[in-house]
Parts: structure tokens; C-alpha cells; sequence
């Protein structure tokens, strides 16, 4: 009976070291999620263009240009990239109008993301 019993504590003890064990490696090993946002592959096709359709094409595109400002190819959003005035307005800067206009600003990833593609050259990749 008794060696039972300390049979029973005996796996008990081993079972919660066991569990604390798993617990430390949890911690260590897989932290909790991040957001992360990726600014290492920014490319026209895939990050820029998508993100100015999303946020800025239904009164910035060809056929439809609040202000003059067409982002609907590439060679006018390049321009606005290299003249400044493109992250003039999204980072809310002193002297351009905010935009999107009417929505709040855009993201922090986004905006480092447009930030990243200009300073690499703003290219059409
Ligand atoms: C709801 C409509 C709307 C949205 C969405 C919008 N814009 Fe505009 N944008 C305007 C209007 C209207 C103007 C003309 C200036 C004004 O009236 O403020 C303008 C002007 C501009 C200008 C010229 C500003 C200057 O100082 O010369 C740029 C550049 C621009 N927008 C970029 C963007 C970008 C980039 C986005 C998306 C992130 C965006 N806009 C989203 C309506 C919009």
C-alpha cells in the first residue's frame, strides 16, 4: 500500500516537472506571435500598387483624378514617389494635403513599406 502510494507521488512529481519542463521550452522556443511587417521584398507589382488600389485608387485613377492625381500606372506614381509628394501626404507631412483624404492614415507597415520602395529607388518591380 505504501509503495503504492509513493509510487502515485513519484509519477505526480515526475508528471509536474514533466509539465514545467514543457512550459520553460514553450516560452523559450515559440514567443508569441509579433505583427511583423516585411519591408526587406517591397516591390511595386506586389506591395505598392495593391496598396495604393486599396486605399487611394477610388479617387486617384485614371479615369477618375481628384486633383489631377492619377496613381493608375506606374510612371505617375513615380513621379509623385520621386517629387516627394507621395509620402508628402500619406505621413500627414507640413504642406501637402493628408491623404487618403477623408480616412484615417494609412498603417505604420504600409507606411514603411512606401517609405522602403522610394528610398530604394522607387522602381517598377
Ligand atoms: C476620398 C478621396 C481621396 C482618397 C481616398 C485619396 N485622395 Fe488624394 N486627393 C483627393 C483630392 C480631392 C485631392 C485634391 C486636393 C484636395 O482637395 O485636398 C487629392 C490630392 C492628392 C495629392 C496631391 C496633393 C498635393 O499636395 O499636391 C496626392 C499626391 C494624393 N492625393 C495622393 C493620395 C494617395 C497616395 C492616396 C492613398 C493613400 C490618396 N490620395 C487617397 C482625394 C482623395
Amino acid at each position: 500500500m505504501l509503495a503504492k502510494l509513493l509510487l502515485v507521488i513519484g509519477a505526480v512529481l515526475a508528471l509536474s516537472a514533466c509539465v514545467s519542463q514543457n512550459g520553460e521550452d514553450l516560452a523559450g522556443d515559440s514567443p508569441l506571435p509579433v505583427p511583423s511587417c516585411d519591408t526587406s521584398h517591397v516591390t511595386y507589382a506586389l506591395t505598392v500598387a495593391p496598396l495604393l488600389q486599396q486605399n487611394c485608387s477610388r479617387c486617384h485613377s485614371s479615369a477618375f483624378a481628384s486633383g489631377g492625381v492619377d496613381l493608375g500606372t506606374y510612371a505617375k506614381v513615380r513621379t509623385l514617389a520621386t517629387d516627394g509628394r507621395l509620402l508628402g501626404v500619406v505621413n500627414h507631412a507640413p504642406g501637402f494635403d493628408p491623404m487618403p483624404q477623408g480616412a484615417p492614415k494609412l498603417s505604420d507597415c504600409d507606411l514603411n513599406q512606401l517609405q522602403q520602395w522610394v528610398a530604394d529607388g522607387a522602381l517598377n518591380n
